[in-house]
C-alpha cells in the first residue's frame, strides 16, 4: 500500500482548498457574470446560492472525504459497499482528466499573457494578439509548460508540494489583489467602473431570471471546486479534530471576497482606459483587460502583477484537479505519487493538446461537458450522502464540533431534498440546451414566487430542526 500523507496543520487545508477554490472562476467569470446580470442585485442573489447550495455542497464532499479517507472511487465504494457507487466515483476521477485538459490551455494562455507583459507585446494590438495565440502551437507548448508546472507540484506530494505552495501562493495573491484594487481606485473613471459592477438593476435579474439562476449555479459549483472531487480528495487528508462546518464557511467566505475583490479592480480599468466594459466572454481577460493595460500609467508593470497574480490561481487550482487521479491511483492501484504523476500529465499532454489544436472541441469541453459533468457529480455525491449515508454522514459532519443534532440534521435534509432538486433542474435544462430543444418560457420572477420558494425551504429547515433526533434514513 502507498502511504497516504495528512496537512500538517489546520490552515494548510484551508489554504489549499481555498487554493483550489480560487481560479479562473473567479478572476474569468465572476465579475463579468455580476456586471451582466443586474450588478449588485445579482451579487445579493448569488450570495444566497454560495450559502445555501455552495457551502452545503461544500461540506457533501469534506464529509464523504474524510470519513473515507480515500479518493472518490475508494471513497463510494468503500462507504456503500457496491461496485455501483464505485462507478460513480470514477466518473468524477474521469470529470477531473476532462477539466484538466481544457483548464491547462487557458492557464498556458494566462503563461503567455504573463510572458508577453513583459515586452508589451500585445499591449498595442490585443485583439490579434489573442486571436495568434489562443489555438494552435504556441496553445499547446504553453499548456505543456502550465501542466509541467502543474505537475511538479503534485509530484513533490500533498505536504511537501501542494500544502507548502499553496501556503505561499494564497497569502500572495490576497496582497497584491488587495494593492492592486487600491491603485484602482486612484484612476479617473473608477467611480464609473463601480457604478457598473455594483449598479442595482432588480429589473434585469427579474426578467432573465432564470437563465441566471442556472449560471449562477453553475458558477457556484465550478468557483467552490464541486463535482468532481476536489474537496473529497482534499479532505481526505484531513482529521477528526477539525470543524467542516466552520472550515467550510472560511473556505466559501474567502473564495467570494476574492470574487467580489476582483472586480473592484477589472472594471475601474477598464471604465478608466477604455470608458467601458470591453468585449465579453472568454475575450474580457484577454482582449478587454489587456488592451486597457495599454493606456494606463505603469500599465505593463501592472499587466505583470495581474497575469501574475492569475497565473498563481489557476495553478493553485490545476493542482488540486491532478491531485485527484494522481490519488485514485495511488489508492487503488498502488502506484507511486511520483509515477502516476508523470502518467497522468503524460495523458493530459495529449488530451490537452487536442482541446489547444480545435476550438469548437474546447468550447463544448470549457463549457457544456464541463458543466454537465459538475452538476451531475455533486446530484450524486449528495444522493449518497443523504440517502446511503444518513445517520454517519451526521456523526461525519459534527465531529470536531460542537454543534447538536440541529445543524447537521437541517444540512442533511437541504441536501437530500433541495440541493438534489436544484441540480437535476439545471442538469435537464443544460441537456435541453445541448439537444437544441427549446424548454417553454418561464416568465418574469414575480415577488409571490420568491416568497413561495424562500417558504418551502423554511418549512423544510424548521421540520428538519423540529425532528432533530431523527434522520432522513
Ligand atoms: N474552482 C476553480 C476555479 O474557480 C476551478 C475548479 C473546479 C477546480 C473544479 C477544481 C475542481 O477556477
Amino acid at each position: 500500500m502507498v502511504e497516504r500523507e495528512t496537512w500538517t496543520s489546520r490552515s494548510g487545508f484551508i489554504l489549499a482548498a481555498v487554493g483550489s477554490a480560487v481560479g479562473l472562476g473567479n478572476i474569468w467569470r465572476f465579475p463579468w457574470m455580476t456586471a451582466e446580470n443586474g450588478g449588485a442585485a445579482f451579487l445579493l442573489f448569488y450570495l444566497i446560492i454560495i450559502v445555501g447550495v455552495g457551502i452545503p455542497g461544500l461540506l457533501v464532499e469534506h464529509v464523504i472525504g474524510r470519513r473515507s479517507n480515500s479518493n472518490p472511487f475508494g471513497a463510494l465504494k468503500s462507504l456503500s459497499g457496491s461496485d455501483y457507487w464505485g462507478y460513480v466515483g470514477i466518473l468524477a476521477v474521469f470529470a477531473s482528466l476532462v477539466l484538466l485538459s481544457f483548464y491547462s490551455v487557458v492557464g498556458g494562455w494566462i503563461i503567455r499573457y504573463f510572458i508577453d507583459s513583459f515586452t508589451g507585446a500585445y499591449l498595442s494590438n490585443p485583439v490579434e494578439h489573442f486571436q495568434a495565440i489562443n489555438f494552435g502551437t504556441s496553445a499547446v507548448i504553453f499548456h505543456l509548460i502550465f501542466l509541467a508546472m502543474t505537475a511538479a507540484i503534485v509530484y513533490s506530494g500533498v505536504r511537501k508540494g501542494i500544502e507548502k505552495a499553496t501556503k505561499i501562493m494564497i497569502p500572495v495573491i490576497f496582497v497584491l489583489l488587495i494593492l492592486l484594487a487600491f491603485w484602482a481606485a486612484t484612476l479617473t473613471g473608477a467611480g464609473d467602473g463601480y457604478a457598473f459592477y455594483l449598479s442595482l438593476d432588480f429589473a434585469a435579474l427579474r426578467a432573465n431570471w432564470l437563465d441566471i439562476l442556472l449560471s449562477a449555479g453553475g458558477q457556484a459549483l465550478f468557483t467552490l471546486s464541486l463535482g468532481v472531487g476536489s474537496m473529497i480528495t482534499y479532505a481526505s487528508y484531513i482529521g477528526d479534530d477539525r470543524s467542516l462546518p466552520a472550515d467550510g464557511t472560511i473556505i466559501a467566505g474567502l473564495n467570494t471576497f476574492v470574487g467580489v475583490l476582483t472586480g473592484f479592480v477589472v472594471f475601474p480599468i477598464l471604465f478608466s482606459s477604455l470608458g467601458e466594459a470591453g468585449s465579453q466572454g472568454p475575450g474580457a481577460l484577454f482582449i478587454g483587460i489587456a488592451s486597457a493595460f495599454n493606456a494606463l500609467p505603469l500599465g505593463s508593470l501592472i499587466a505583470i502583477v495581474f497575469f501574475g497574480i492569475v497565473l498563481i490561481a489557476a495553478l493553485s487550482s490545476s493542482i488540486s484537479m491532478l491531485e485527484i487521479p494522481v490519488a485514485y491511483l495511488a489508492d487503488e492501484h498502488d502506484v507511486k505519487r511520483e509515477r502516476g504523476t508523470t502518467v497522468l500529465a503524460g495523458i493530459i499532454f495529449v488530451t490537452g493538446s487536442v482541446t489547444a489544436l480545435y476550438p469548437n472541441i474546447f468550447d463544448f469541453v470549457a463549457g457544456t461537458l464541463v458543466d454537465l459533468l459538475l452538476t451531475f457529480g455533486l446530484f450524486a455525491f449528495c444522493i449518497f450522502v443523504a440517502w446511503v449515508l444518513g445517520r454517519d454522514a451526521i456523526e461525519e459532519f459534527r465531529k470536531g464540533t460542537r454543534y447538536s443534532t440541529g445543524l447537521a440534521n437541517s444540512w442533511l435534509v437541504l441536501v437530500g431534498t433541495v440541493l438534489p432538486v436544484f441540480l437535476l433542474f439545471t442538469l435537464l435544462a443544460g441537456i435541453a440546451s445541448l439537444l437544441g430543444v427549446s424548454v417553454p418560457a418561464f416568465g418574469p420572477l414575480a415577488s409571490n414566487q420568491v416568497i413561495a420558494a424562500g417558504a418551502v425551504v423554511l418549512v423544510v429547515v424548521v421540520v428538519s430542526i423540529v425532528r432533530s433526533d431523527k434522520t432522513l434514513v
